[in-house]
């Protein structure tokens, strides 16, 4: 079978949360945003975009989420709050993503952009975790306030916030969790009766 050693890495992704420096270099991360923008993408639309959060502002990024969350309606509880602090202080490198919808396209559907800007963020994902860093898709702490997807260059009158990566090196070896068979999901077509 061709390229079975790059299926079974596919096959043993996992997410890894607890991450620390170093961060990839900008020579992997080239490497990496290129399989991402190689994604399936109907109309040429190009819906995805990044936005690199480094090391020295990611304080400045959990200031700006934490004071937003805690601030809303729907704050994280202290203990939550204490142990997302925690988990940001460490994490080398976020990469915030979004969908551009391009509105002088009318053909093809805001959801088909949206998906195509996640191909692209799973090809970001597995190319970084191939390189043996951890990633962490996350939309927690304040991704859904419209204050903070504007104070990340989302505006929602052109973007779709889709949350943030956490990138770095693993703190711990990743998991390996046993997943469903296949066979859960998958069955034939067969013409229905009429
Ligand atoms: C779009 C998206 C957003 C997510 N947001 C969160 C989140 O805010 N908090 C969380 O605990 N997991 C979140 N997850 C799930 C984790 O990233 C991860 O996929 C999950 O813990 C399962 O681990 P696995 O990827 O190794 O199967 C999100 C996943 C996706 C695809």
């Amino acid at each position: 079978m061709k390229n079975q050693e790059s299926i079974e890495l596919l096959i043993q992704r996992n997410s890894m949360k607890l991450v620390t420096s170093p961060a990839p270099s900008d020579e992997e991360l080239a490497l990496a945003f290129q399989a991402a923008v190689s994604a399936p993408d109907h109309g040429a639309l190009t819906p995805w975009r990044f936005k690199l959060i480094r090391q020295e502002n990611i304080a400045k990024f959990a200031e700006f989420a934490f004071n937003i969350s805690q601030n809303s309606d729907n704050p994280l509880p202290e203990a939550k709050l204490a142990a997302s602090q925690a988990w940001l202080s460490e994490v080398p490198l976020i990469i915030a993503v979004g969908c551009h919808i391009d509105y002088s396209n009318t053909k093809i559907l805001e959801s088909e952009r949206m998906i195509s800007a996640g191909c692209a963020v799973m090809n970001l994902i597995n190319a970084l975790q191939m390189m043996g860093y951890g990633v962490f898709w996350s939309t927690g702490i304040a991704t859904y306030n419209e204050e903070f997807q504007i104070g990340l260059g989302f505006d929602p009158l052109d973007y779709r916030f889709m949350g943030f990566l956490a990138v770095g090196t693993p703190k711990v070896p990743i998991p390996k969790k046993p997943r469903k068979p296949y066979t859960d999901f998958v069955e034939e077509w067969v013409m229905p009766q009429r």
